[in-house]
């Protein structure tokens, strides 16, 4: 049975309705993983960008929940800096490719100007078919030196959310 983009949805659905999150999201990393394997749905859903598209797009926006499946099809090096998601979670699915992502730890916090300062935690190869939950607050940043094709869950439409200031400790 093939998996599809609507199996997905529904399963995402259910569980952010049921479970909540965090508590859900071991659950949505399965189905994530699930969609991943695949072919057939990476292939409609993460297709090459032509004519100038940009590498994000959403496939879809729950409007009850909020909750969004994206698929980011880099066909270049892409050099993410440290940043989090808002009040939003996200969920990561490494389609093709790789990507080199460094966790890092929060050490200072100051909520009037919404700057977080963060110190390099540990760094980890996602490659093809690996899914990464990444909850509110999570400072991370992705290097992708090569073509990559990505699925992201996120909590909420990510380009309508403010991200905190990161500031890098040395
Ligand atoms: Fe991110």
């Amino acid at each position: 049975m093939p998996y599809t983009l609507d199996d997905l949805v529904q399963d995402i659905r259910e569980i952010i309705n049921t479970e909540k999150m965090p508590d859900g999201s071991d659950k949505i990393c399965y189905f994530v993983s699930k969609a991943l394997m695949d072919q057939n749905f990476i292939t409609d859903n993460l297709p090459d960008r032509v004519n100038g598209e940009l590498p994000r797009q959403i496939l879809y926006e729950d409007k009850d929940t909020g909750f969004c499946v994206c698929g980011h099809v880099h066909d270049n090096e892409a050099i993410g800096s440290p940043h989090d998601h808002g009040t939003s979670w996200a969920i990561y699915g490494q389609a093709s490719g790789e990507t080199e992502m460094t966790d890092w730890e929060i050490i200072e916090k100051n909520n009037s100007d919404n700057v977080v300062n963060v110190k390099q935690k540990k760094t980890y190869i996602m490659k093809a078919g690996d899914v990464h939950f990444y909850d509110v607050g999570h400072v991370h940043s992705p290097v992708r030196k090569h073509p990559v094709r990505l699925l992201r869950i996120e909590g909420a439409n990510l380009d309508n959310i403010k991200r905190s200031n990161i500031r890098v400790i040395t």
